[in-house]
């Protein structure tokens, strides 16, 4: 049995940030960053919680699935901004839901997160122990960047996404591969609390998002590229005969540099970062409903997933849809 598909929901903030706004408060312009980037614009939370967030692009997945949230056995949640230590995001949303049956766990995996979640859901789905799963990515990444550092904060936009998975026979994931280099984990890096006890008085030093911009540039052309080579030899297919690839949306030259690489048709690789900015954990779940609502994804379409980012991790998942 596969992981399939079966709804997806998303939610993004209402308030709107464009680089113009931008550009008033710090030094940049609009031409730096989208011609950086490919951002034009991103959704930051004013009101909206993580959890808050999450159930509501979950709750959107379910009407989509034509399922009760009291079906669902599982919940997994992946993010690294949420709003609290205990509980989880997870448990939140399980509240938040109503979802009495499921038990609910917490993933980080950064921008990787939903791809990795949509895996471990596949893994319990293939061992037969649930078969109605809820996947979450959402990101309050607002929260994490220093809006003084013009190099990081004009990145990264909040939001969530959802889907729903059953077991299937014939459909849903195919084949997977993930992979994770924590030697390279300083590439990108934000500090939880430092040690803090009657013996030790630690400080905290890296509170916000740093990153090493050419690194993860370099590091991610790379491992997307050869993750997807590797999925697609591995099952037989090439490049061209996959037709939508859903990339996390994290800057639209890494994007292009991957197209290139595959000599794949760019019309394959639709893209939100313009209008969402790179929501982390959230933007591959936030794409896929963008599309499927929209009717872009036909029964028996062969799809790819590509995850990276902080950890390092990387990932990718070849579904039929
Ligand atoms: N506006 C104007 N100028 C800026 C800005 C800005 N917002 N930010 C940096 N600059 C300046 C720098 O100060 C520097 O100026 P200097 O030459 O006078 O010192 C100049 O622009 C070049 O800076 P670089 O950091 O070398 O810029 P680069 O061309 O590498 O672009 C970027 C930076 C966009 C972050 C790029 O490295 C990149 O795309 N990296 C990928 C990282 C990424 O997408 N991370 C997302 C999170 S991880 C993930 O999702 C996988």
């Amino acid at each position: 049995m596969n992981a399939h598909i079966i709804g997806t929901g998303s939610f993004l903030p209402e308030k709107v940030i464009t680089n113009f706004d931008l550009a008033e408060r710090m030094e940049t312009s609009d031409e730096w960053i989208v011609s950086r980037t490919g951002i034009r614009q991103r959704h930051i939370a004013v009101e909206e919680s993580t959890a808050g967030m999450a159930a509501e692009a979950a709750q959107r997945a379910l009407t989509d699935a034509g399922m009760q949230a009291g079906e669902l056995e599982m919940i997994l949640l992946a993010t690294v901004s949420p709003d609290h230590i205990v509980p989880s995001a997870a448990c939140e949303v399980q509240a938040m839901l109503g979802a009495v049956n499921a038990v609910a766990i917490e993933l980080n995996a950064a921008c990787s997160g939903f791809v990795f979640a949509l895996n471990t859901a596949q893994a319990y789905i293939r061992a037969g122990i649930y078969t109605k799963i809820l996947v979450v990515g959402v990101e309050t990444l607002s929260k994490l960047v220093d809006w003084t550092d013009r190099s990081t904060c004009i990145l990264f936009g909040d939001g969530a996404g959802a889907a729903v998975v059953t077991a299937s026979e014939n459909r849903g994931i195919m084949d997977f591969i993930q992979f994770s280099d924590g030697a390279k984990g300083e590439a990108l890096l934000c500090d939880a609390r430092p040690l803090h006890n009657l013996f030790v008085r630690q400080e905290l030093k890296q509170e916000y998002v740093k990153m090493d911009g050419q690194e993860v540039f370099k590091f991610a052309v790379r491992r997307v590229s050869e993750s997807i080579d590797q999925l697609l030899e591995r099952n037989g297919l090439s490049s061209g005969e996959i037709d939508c690839y859903i990339l996390h949306q994290a800057n639209a030259r890494i994007i292009a540099s991957v197209i290139k690489h595959l000599k794949a048709d760019a019309d394959k690789f639709p893209t939100n970062v313009e209008r969402c900015g790179n929501t982390s954990g959230a933007s591959v779940p936030l794409l896929l409903d963008e599309l499927n609502r929209a009717g872009h994804l036909k029964e028996g379409d062969r799809v790819i997933m590509s995850g990276f980012g902080g950890g390092l991790t990387w990932g990718s998942i070849y579904m039929v849809w």
